[in-house]
């Protein structure tokens, strides 16, 4: 394997750094990395937790693609070397660690909560959905902030104050629960945020989840667009 080393105040600049991984068939990339950390080079920094898909913390750039490092088995390259490298678009700290504040912000600026408006209920009160409710944002709740759309998505890499997919997939997955009752307008309707999206589609391709961020964004111009003519129009 080949992975980016890069040690503030040592190295001036990222460098490739290769390792030899024994090549077991159920091992993913995860696996290799945590064979070196173990047994090669105990100074070597990468986020994980779950090893299963679910905690999002384990993205990377595998041979030039953002990809769940636990999801991605070693084999899927043949003899190798695969590369692997911090996730692209993002400052470094350290090795393949990188700088997650900037996402975290976007994520709660589109207030990612049930807003109601005007009410006085106990907080014991029950707000029932059918099935049918559930399903209009399910696929948008399926989002485990892994980054790998940020880091396809070639528009953020340009411009780095773009809202971005997930947080916009986000804010559409309060819009259209029908528990919420606002619509997000000021913080989507703008050119840094879907106005900014050229539907390169980038996004919905890494996502692992399939929450297909490109759609959401699509969808929320449709709103956005139909509310400019018609105010009262919300969803
Ligand atoms: S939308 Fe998909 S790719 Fe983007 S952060 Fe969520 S799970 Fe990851
Ligand atoms: S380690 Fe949790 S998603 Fe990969």
């Amino acid at each position: 394997m080949e992975v980016s080393r890069y040690r503030p105040g040592e190295d001036d600049e990222p460098v490739l750094q290769g390792y030899d991984v024994p090549l077991m068939p159920d091992w993913a990339v995860l696996d290799g990395l945590n064979y070196i950390k173990d047994r090669l080079d105990g100074s070597l920094s990468y986020r994980w937790s779950c090893r299963m898909g679910v905690c999002g913390s384990c993205g990377m750039t595998v041979n030039g693609e953002p990809r769940l490092t636990c999801g991605t088995f070693l084999t899927e390259y043949g003899d190798g070397p695969v590369r692997i490298e911090p996730l692209k678009g993002f400052p470094v700290i350290r090795d393949l660690v990188v700088d997650i504040d900037d996402f975290l912000a976007k994520l709660s600026s589109v207030r990612p909560w049930l807003v109601r408006d005007g009410e006085d209920l106990p907080l014991t009160t029950e707000y029932a959905q059918t099935p049918e409710q559930l399903e209009a944002y399910r696929q948008y709740s399926m989002c485990i902030n892994c980054l790998l759309c940020y880091s396809a998505c070639p528009v953020y890499v340009l411009d780095p104050d773009f809202l971005g997919p997930a947080a916009i997939a986000l804010a559409q997955r309060y819009n259209l629960d029908s528990r919420d009752m606002d619509d997000r307008f000021d913080v989507l309707n703008l050119d840094d945020a879907v106005w900014g999206c050229t539907f390169v589609g980038e996004c919905t391709r890494a996502c692992p989840k399939h929450v297909d961020p490109a759609e959401a964004i699509q969808r929320y111009k449709l709103t956005a667009a139909l509310r400019s003519v018609l105010p009262w129009s919300r969803r």
